[in-house]
């Protein structure tokens, strides 16, 4: 299918703010395509970033059948731009289609409608350390109909926005609340989908965390809420004696992290044991107590790497590795940046330059 580009007035001069915070800011343009039940896809348009019109009877008001992606353009010394891994965005996009009930978009036709984006608001793609253009693919159900049932007409659009990473400290670490009263998703839920409900769900834990003086939540199961999920906005990994690297296995209520994928390729890459398991999260308390576990860190496009400096649970404040970014996060967050950005070779065919 071909995409129509339509004229856009560009802002002028654009001067993008010191402080970029995280979504805060948007570029001109923006993707749009339609689906209907009896035409597929159409209609696919990059025109002005402007706001949507929707029936108030849109099934996504109602019944919130919507996903969501986030992947990231960076910009390289030479001046170019680089995109990390959008086949695999693209994939964990239908994956969580496939889920919500709702049609795939062709990866081909997903990669090139962010490409074409990208290429026409480079500009955007600012250049200060750690900042990238943030891109959100998102999908919407838009039929205007109550019934809770398989729409027939979706919206998918895509935005994007220069970014810092998501936590204004950069690699401060983050302080990190396990509520005991709330869970986030239970295996075959939609927790391994990107869906607006998994974070609608977790905004009330999030603000009672903060009020205790922390930034996010970590969730534990929700059958025993005893093993260890994700935090709020990003996959978590433990690290065991400075050598060995431990994530939460994919147990069906988790989120398919592509940076979490792409971290636990780079760990053994730097001669790293690694293992996927359920971590039991009572044991993660003894092994920091024990000094075995040396590191703790989140893991996600926005969040990039975040080492976490201190979990509260029970009453209970926890330092890790005294509340210091670790070794281990700081090599794997020199890797992993260093692709992104053309610093490193890309050995692993992560990268798709675009400008
Ligand atoms: C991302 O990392 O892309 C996300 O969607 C997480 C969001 C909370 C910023």
């Amino acid at each position: 299918m071909t995409i129509r580009i339509l004229p856009v007035i560009e802002t002028s001069p654009l001067t993008l703010p010191s402080e970029l915070g995280f979504g805060r800011y948007f570029t001109d343009r923006m993707f749009t395509q339609r689906y209907a039940a009896t035409t597929g896809w159409h209609d696919a348009v990059i025109g002005p970033y402007q706001p949507i019109s929707l029936d108030p009877a849109a099934q996504v008001l109602h019944n919130g059948q919507m996903i969501f992606e986030g992947t990231k353009a960076y910009r390289r010394a030479d001046g170019g731009v680089n995109l990390f891994r959008p086949d695999r965005n693209a994939a964990r996009f239908n994956r969580s289609a496939q889920r919500m009930g709702m049609p795939e978009v062709p990866p081909e036709l997903h990669i090139r409608a962010i490409e074409t984006l990208v290429k026409l608001e480079a500009r955007w793609v600012p250049g200060a350390p750690n900042t990238a253009l943030y891109i959100r693919p998102t999908m919407i159900a838009t039929e205007k109909d109550l019934a809770v049932r398989a729409p027939r007409e979706f919206l998918h659009f895509i935005i994007a926005s220069p970014v810092a990473p998501y936590f204004a400290g950069g690699f401060a670490p983050v302080a990190v609340y396990v509520p005991h009263d709330y869970v986030r998703a239970v295996r075959g839920g939609t927790g391994e989908a990107k869906t607006p409900g998994n974070y609608a769900g977790s905004i009330k834990a999030t603000e009672e965390a903060l009020a205790l003086g922390y930034q996010q939540v970590l969730w534990l199961d929700a059958i025993e809420r005893r093993y260890v999920d994700e935090v709020g906005a990003m996959n978590i990994a433990f690290v065991y004696d400075g050598t060995h690297l431990c994530t939460p296995a994919l147990s069906g209520a988790i989120l398919h992290g592509v940076t979490r994928e792409s971290i636990l390729v780079l760990a053994r890459d730097l001669q790293l044991t690694v293992s996927e398991d359920r971590i039991d999260f009572l044991e993660v308390l003894a092994d920091i107590e024990r000094g075995r576990i040396t590191e703790i860190f989140g893991m996600g496009t926005g969040a990039v790497i975040a080492p976490v400096g201190r979990l509260g649970y029970q009453g209970r404040d926890i330092a890790i590795n005294d509340g210091e970014p670790g070794p281990v996060a700081r090599r794997l967050f020199d890797e992993l940046t260093g692709i992104q950005y053309g610093r490193l070779p890309d050995r692993h065919g992560w990268i798709r330059s675009v400008a």
